[in-house]
């Protein structure tokens, strides 16, 4: 029954969401009154009277829930969502779940995933649980393919709203998709990695997505020289020049 709620919860706010976007304004839905999740429904299956405000990234993946706006949700193992520090300096947006994020419900696990771990960790001297990491769409392409225009544009509301409660310093953009979606359509990777940009009033770097780095190796150059620029912006210390 609980989880029949659940569903319900999120057909609500995603109708409600929908209408925003079209630019209707639809009554308020007071999601600190209605928002639980499964950990808040207890062994014993019971609501707990704590609610999470809706201002937080779990009230926001709650809300979610169980997406069904496009298309990808068919063949999807899971969703992912995010993760890392909702207090986060610094923002990784990647393009979509690959075959091990969908698998694993965690974004940038598999072997691109390692890459930028080592970025975080060896390059930046931070660690996954200080920055945040997401996706343009929350759900696996079929076969790796690139999100089509309707699955973003369905997604992007998503990603505007962690963005803006994580309201971090800089975001850095992995890739030509996570680029084109938050920058447009005139964004392109070779000329325009490197350069600040800006997406809801946020410094916006574009840099190689991983992958790429890991089929063209010698691209690590210029990954570095932008890993260099958002340390110096965030004040963080570079080292080894
Ligand atoms: N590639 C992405 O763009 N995102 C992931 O989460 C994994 C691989």
């Amino acid at each position: 029954m609980h989880q029949e709620i659940k569903e319900l919860f999120t057909c609500i706010t995603n109708l409600v969401e929908a209408y925003r976007d079209m630019g209707f304004d639809p009554p308020p839905i007071r999601s600190e009154e209605i928002a639980h999740t499964e950990k808040d429904a207890g062994e014993n299956n019971k609501p707990s009277p704590a609610l999470y405000v809706s201002d937080s990234l779990k009230a926001l993946e709650a809300s979610i829930g169980n997406c069904r706006l496009c298309k990808l949700h068919n063949q999807r193992r899971h969703l992912v969502f995010g993760e890392g520090n909702q207090k986060a300096t610094l923002v990784f947006v990647g393009e979509g779940p690959g075959v091990d994020e969908d698998l694993s419900g965690l974004p940038f696990v598999g072997e691109a995933g390692k890459l930028l771990t080592r970025i975080i960790e060896n390059g930046m001297g931070l660690s996954r649980e200080d920055v945040y990491i997401c996706n343009v769409v929350k759900c696996h392409p079929p076969k790796n393919r690139d999100p089509e225009e309707d699955e973003i544009e369905n997604c992007m509301p998503f990603l505007k709203k962690q963005i803006s409660i994580i309201k971090p310093k800089v975001i850095c953009a992995l890739g030509r998709i996570a680029g084109r979606a938050m920058l447009g359509e005139s964004f392109k990777i070779t000329r325009d990695r490197g350069k600040w940009f800006s997406f809801m009033d946020i410094p916006v770097l574009a840099t190689y997505h991983p992958a790429y780095v890991l089929r063209y190796p010698t691209a690590k150059r210029q990954v570095w020289d932008d890993v260099k620029e958002i340390m110096k912006h965030l004040g963080l210390e570079v080292k080894n020049g």
